[in-house]
């Protein structure tokens, strides 16, 4: 996995504008439900734009272990001989989930539901992430959890015998938690809820209607949405078209709104509502951003965005918009650094239980790289210098491919280079981001 023990420092450059076509990758979280999804049907499942970072074949490799049968075609199309719910085997060896929340989170709710033990493990950085968020409504549903002190992996799960539908009030906006509750329901006798205060992405209930589960989604009169799942569903096997991860079209997408001159346009991205955020950020701050042939692929939005170099103008970006924009954050911030005026995020806590935490990782690479910042426990600011940015310095990714990126991306506008100290984590989400962007123009 990503815990490189020999680090490789790396830059990202350009002598000019960015240009060209970009396809990014497959999208992480629906590549994820679709595997665990496909195991959990009756039937075989194909998948085709499947993202093939380290993260998302760590769930393969889970599932596998658990005893579906996941494979990869020499055409790059992905196979997965479902089992059915409540096949799953007992894994003869530790569950290791890498360095991905999404994976160990889900998995956990989809385990909850099988009467197996399991272990489970992953990287430092998984390790050092919370799991309680997940291990408390599952014990309610009549799971057994250890974990180690603090909530944290490796811990050792024995899923309930017969789960507990139970109605879940989101503590936190979380669809990894929403998603583990709802996964976990489905082994339930009766319906189970999650109410959540803001939307969070919607993948699982949208990929779960495609596999003929049900799903019902009532706005609350107080606020906020109940989203219910009726327990054992028959799920059949259905193909899915992955679309193009938005949260990976973030970098090229910023890159080419900071670097003079550029035009990129990236086909296929995912639109829907609940990860538009950036988007919707970037045009708030000046940015020129442009869909066209917006249509369903696959049950989810699709558009082909083009992006052009823009002068771009610092905002305080609502912090209702937080959970459509969660992993886009860092990037954002090199966008801020380079347009005039200030940017504040706030409400924006989540940050600090990231593959690392977000905000003092970007505080102190964007410091360190001549640009002005500050922070609080659930806000930062970043001092944008209208494209006049020192760089010069290596920065510490902490394990996070998002770091890593954003801070590269931030390098093609900097007088001097930008340093990442290792670019292994990348290969967690992005395994092609160094081809990518040479394919529009930078030097890597
Ligand atoms: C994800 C949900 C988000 C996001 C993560 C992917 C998912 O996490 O940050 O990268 O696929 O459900 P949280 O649920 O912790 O907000």
């Amino acid at each position: 996995m990503s815990s490189s023990t020999n680090p490789s420092p790396r830059t990202l450059r350009t002598q000019g504008p960015l240009s060209g076509v970009a396809r990014v990758p497959g999208d992480k979280s629906i590549s994820h439900r679709s595997v665990m999804l496909g195991a959990l049907a009756v039937g075989r499942t194909k998948i085709s734009g499947l993202l093939e970072g380290e993260d998302v074949l760590a769930t393969a490799e889970a599932f596998r272990q658990l005893g579906a049968n996941v494979t990869r075609e020499d055409s790059g199309l992905w196979i997965v001989d479902g089992v059915g719910l409540g096949g799953l085997e007992s894994p003869a060896e530790v569950l290791d989930m890498g360095n991905s929340g999404t994976a160990a989170r889900l998995l956990l709710g989809v385990l909850a539901g099988h009467p197996i033990r399991t272990f489970m493990t992953g990287d430092a950085s998984l390790r050092s992430r919370p799991m309680k968020r997940v291990t408390d409504p599952l014990t309610a549903m009549g799971a057994r959890i250890e974990t180690r002190p603090g909530g944290r992996l490796p811990l050792m799960i024995d899923g309930a015998e017969s789960v507990l539908p139970i109605t879940y009030e989101l503590p936190v906006a979380s669809a990894q938690v929403k998603s583990a509750v709802l996964l976990a329901g489905l082994m339930s006798r009766g319906e189970t809820s999650v109410i959540e205060g803001v939307a969070t992405r919607d993948h699982t209930e949208r990929m779960l209607t495609h596999f003929g589960g049900e799903v019902m989604s009532e706005a609350l009169p107080e606020g906020g949405t109940r989203i219910s799942v009726k327990g054992e569903p028959e799920l059949t096997a259905a193909d899915i078209r992955v679309p193009s991860d938005p949260s990976s079209a973030a970098f090229p997408m910023v890159a080419a709104l900071i670097v003079p001159g550029s035009e990129v346009t990236l086909p296929a991205i995912g639109m829907n509502p609940t990860r538009t955020g950036l988007i919707a950020t970037l045009q708030d701050m000046g940015g020129d951003i442009e869909l066209s042939d917006e249509r369903i692929e696959g049950g989810e939005p699709v558009a082909d965005v083009t992006v052009r170099h823009s002068a771009l103008k610092g905002i305080e970006v609502p912090p209702e918009r937080a959970a459509s924009m969660i992993d886009e954050y860092p990037v954002l911030c090199a966008a801020a650094a380079c347009a005039e005026g200030t940017t504040k995020m706030v409400g924006v806590h989540e940050l600090r239980v990231k593959e690392s935490d977000r905000i003092a990782a970007m505080v102190a690479g964007l410091r360190a790289n001549g640009v002005d910042c500050a922070d609080g426990e659930d806000w930062m600011s970043v001092e944008g210098r209208s494209g006049d940015i020192n760089g010069g310095a290596t920065v510490e990714t902490f394990l996070d491919h998002r770091i890593a990126m954003s801070f590269l991306v931030l390098s093609l506008a900097a007088k001097n280079p930008v340093t990442v100290d290792d670019d292994a984590p990348i290969r967690t989400s992005f395994p092609n981001f160094f081809d990518l962007m040479r394919g529009i123009g930078c030097e890597a």
